[in-house]
């Protein structure tokens, strides 16, 4: 069966898809530096799975090291996670956000070429549409100047590998765009875990939730039913599916880059979220209302049509279960 690496394949959603890919029969390598993560998510994978998985532990702004890897290992395709993702950091670290997330991918791109391996599935985020595009979003809708540093990563990034594709270099490049993937795989044996305080708002609801950090929801003056701001969010093992059947298309497609937006393909508030939370895991917690973060959208949803068709992707869980 074929050797599927993933970058960054220790991190939250990279681990997922490493599950997926075990279940459905691909063999899987991760190489990952551990910066946002720990290898627990691999040994809960196998755990799972009773399949192994190859692991490296390294860093993909090492031009070496990537050579090295593709020298020794044989890979079929490659599922680019590895990065960094805070966008408040990105604001502080520019640098840093440049370094790992462009220099890592022109790397990877580097490494591959010299090696032969033109498979590549990039995990991209609907930051990249002009924040003025008309929802729901479809993957012909404007890109932006990126509102942010990590966004103008991900722009950058969906530009070097379009116009790797038209140098007519024999890529098969698959772009995800993935809205808000949250919930965790059903087993509750791997997460989100991320080093330091969280970003995104689910793990800040767990966080809640369990009483250790509170919760303060950006902005209840929105244009919107209740107020709070509305967002795509699927679960995080849908979204692995996602990767699977991109994996199945793209071992078959050649010469090509395609875009796929990755979401449920509609929306949910802030407070209806954590209103479901509540419910579903019989919980209360207090939160307040605080003013809206800089950069925020009202609202931001998926066209999810395009993956349903070209990838026979079709998310099957619910918001009832995102939040169990
Ligand atoms: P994560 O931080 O959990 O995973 C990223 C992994 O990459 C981590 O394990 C980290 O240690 C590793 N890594 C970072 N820099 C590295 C480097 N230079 N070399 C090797 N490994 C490195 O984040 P995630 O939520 O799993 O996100 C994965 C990808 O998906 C990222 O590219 C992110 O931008 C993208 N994305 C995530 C979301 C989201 O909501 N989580 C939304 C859109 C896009
Ligand atoms: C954010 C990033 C986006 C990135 C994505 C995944 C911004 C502006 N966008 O998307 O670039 O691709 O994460 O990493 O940061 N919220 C609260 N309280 C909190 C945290 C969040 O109310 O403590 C609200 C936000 O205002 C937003 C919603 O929850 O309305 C979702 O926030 P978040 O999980 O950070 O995702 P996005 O902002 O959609």
């Amino acid at each position: 069966m074929e050797i599927i690496l993933i970058t960054g394949g220790a991190g939250y959603i990279g681990s997922h898809i490493a599950l997926e890919l075990l279940k459905s029969k691909f063999n899987v390598f991760v190489i990952d530096n551990l910066s946002n993560s720990s290898t627990n998510s691999l040994n809960a994978v196998e755990k799972l799975t009773g399949k192994k998985i190859s692991f490296e532990e390294g860093d993909i702004r090492n031009q070496d090291f990537l050579d090295q890897f593709f020298k020794i290992h044989s890979i079929d395709c490659v599922i680019h996670c590895a990065g960094l993702k805070a966008v408040a950091e990105s604001i502080q670290k520019p640098y840093e956000y440049y370094e790992n997330n462009i220099i890592g991918s022109l790397n990877l791109i580097k490494a591959m070429k010299n090696y032969s391996v033109k498979k590549l599935i990039f995990s991209s985020s609907a930051t990249v549409y002009d924040e003025n595009e008309k929802m729901p979003l479809f993957e012909t809708s404007a890109i932006g100047q990126g509102q942010n540093p990590y966004a103008r990563t991900k722009i950058m990034i969906d530009k070097i590998l379009q116009d790797e594709v038209m140098s007519s270099s024999n890529w098969s490049i698959i772009v995800l765009r993935y809205f808000n993937p949250v919930g965790n795989d059903p087993s509750c044996l791997l997460g989100e875990d991320p080093k330091g305080i969280p970003n995104n708002l689910m793990p800040l609801i767990n966080q809640a939730a369990f009483n250790t950090r509170k919760l303060t929801v950006f902005g209840a003056d929105y244009d919107t039913p209740d107020g709070s701001a509305i967002r795509d969010y699927f679960h995080v093992s849908d979204l692995a599916i996602g990767h699977v059947n991109s994996v199945q298309k793209i071992l078959q497609d050649k010469n090509d880059l395609k875009i796929f937006n990755l979401g449920l393909g509609q929306g949910i508030s802030v407070l209806q979220l954590i209103n479901i939370y509540q419910d579903i895991n019989d919980i209360k917690f207090d939160y307040s209302i605080g003013d809206r973060r800089l950069g925020d959208l009202p609202i931001c949803y998926a066209e999810n049509k395009l993956a349903k068709q070209e990838l026979g992707w079709q998310p099957i869980f619910t918001h009832h279960d995102m939040c169990k």
